[in-house]
C-alpha cells in the first residue's frame, strides 16, 4: 500500500528553458513555492508582491514590488518585468490574494470589496497588462489563474462568501481569457487549491478542529503542501500542458470527489 504523505519537492527537469515567468504573490506560500520551481526547471523569474522586503525568494528571482489592485501599478510593474526578464512574460502565474472569514449577512461592504478587488480584479489588471504585451510582441503564452474549492461548493463552518465569489469570478474570468486569447496561442487554466498550509491557511488555527476535517472531508486525509500545488500550476504552464486551456484543476486531496 502507497503512502499518502506528501513527497518533498519533486524532481526538476528542465521544461521552462527560456520561458520569462511572472508571478504574483510571490512572496509567500504557492506563490512562491511556484516561483522556486519554476526556477528550478530553468525558467527566468520575476516575483511580484506588494510586501516591502520579501525573503527567502530564489536566488535568481527579480522581485517587483506592486499592489495588484491598482491599475497604474500593475502597468509599471509588468513593463518593469519585461524590461527584467527581456521580454513580456509569456508565464504568469496570478497567486496574489487574500482570505477573510465573515458571514454574508455581518459583511460591510468594504470587506466585500478589499477581497474583490485582490483577489479578482487583481487578476483581471495583471491578466490584461501580460496579455496585451503578449499579443503586441505576437509572442504565444500561459497564464495560471488561482481559484479555490470555495468556488465550488459553499461552507457553512467556515463563512467567506466574498471569497468563494472573487474565486467564482476567477474561474468564469478564466474560461472567457481562454475563449477570446486562444487565437493569439495564449492558454489560460485556474487551479482549485483545497486546505494547502501556507500563512493563509485559517484551519491550522484549531489543530483539533483541523484534524476532525482533514478526516471526514479530505480523501487524503492531511494538508496539502505549497510544492504540491506548484508542480501543478507549473505542469499547467509548461508544453506539457500544451493543449489544455480553459480547465479547472482540483488540487484538494480529493475533497472535491466526495
Ligand atoms: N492556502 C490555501 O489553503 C489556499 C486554498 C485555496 C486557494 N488559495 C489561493 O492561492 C493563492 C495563494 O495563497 P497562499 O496560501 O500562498 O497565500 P499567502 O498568504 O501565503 O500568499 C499570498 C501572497 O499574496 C500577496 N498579496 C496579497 N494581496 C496582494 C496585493 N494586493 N498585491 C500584491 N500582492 C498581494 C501577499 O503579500 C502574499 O505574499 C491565493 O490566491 C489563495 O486565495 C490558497
Amino acid at each position: 500500500m502507497g503512502s499518502l504523505e506528501a513527497e518533498p519537492a519533486g524532481a526538476t527537469g528542465a521544461r521552462m528553458r527560456g520561458r520569462r515567468c511572472l508571478v504574483t504573490g510571490g512572496a509567500s506560500g504557492i506563490g512562491l513555492a511556484t516561483a522556486t520551481r519554476l526556477g528550478a526547471e530553468g525558467g527566468s523569474v520575476a516575483v511580484l508582491d506588494r510586501v516591502d522586503q520579501p525573503a527567502g525568494l530564489p536566488e535568481t528571482s527579480f522581485y517587483v514590488r506592486c499592489d495588484v489592485r491598482d491599475e497604474t501599478e500593475v502597468e509599471r510593474a509588468v513593463s518593469e518585468a519585461s524590461a527584467m526578464l527581456g521580454g513580456p512574460p509569456d508565464v504568469l502565474v496570478n497567486s496574489a490574494g487574500i482570505y477573510r472569514v465573515r458571514a454574508l449577512v455581518e459583511m460591510t461592504a468594504n470587506d466585500w470589496h478589499e477581497v474583490l478587488e485582490t483577489n479578482l480584479t487583481g487578476t483581471f489588471l495583471m491578466s490584461r497588462a501580460v496579455a496585451r504585451a503578449l499579443i503586441d510582441a505576437r509572442t504565444p503564452g500561459a497564464v495560471v489563474n488561482l481559484a479555490s474549492t470555495a468556488a465550488l461548493a459553499g461552507d457553512p463552518l467556515e463563512p467567506s462568501g466574498h471569497y468563494a465569489a472573487s474565486k467564482g469570478g476567477v474561474l468564469a474570468m478564466t474560461r472567457q481569457m481562454a475563449a477570446e486569447w486562444a487565437g493569439h496561442a495564449i492558454r489560460v487554466n485556474a487551479v482549485c487549491p483545497g486546505v494547502i498550509d501556507t500563512p493563509m491557511l485559517r484551519l491550522t488555527d484549531d489543530p483539533a478542529g483541523a484534524a476532525r476535517y482533514l478526516e471526514w472531508a479530505v480523501p487524503l486525509g492531511r494538508l496539502g503542501a505549497a510544492h504540491e500545488v506548484a508542480a501543478t500550476i507549473v505542469f499547467l504552464a509548461s508544453p506539457d500542458a500544451s493543449y489544455v486551456t480553459g480547465a479547472v484543476v482540483p488540487v484538494d486531496g480529493g475533497a472535491t470527489a466526495i
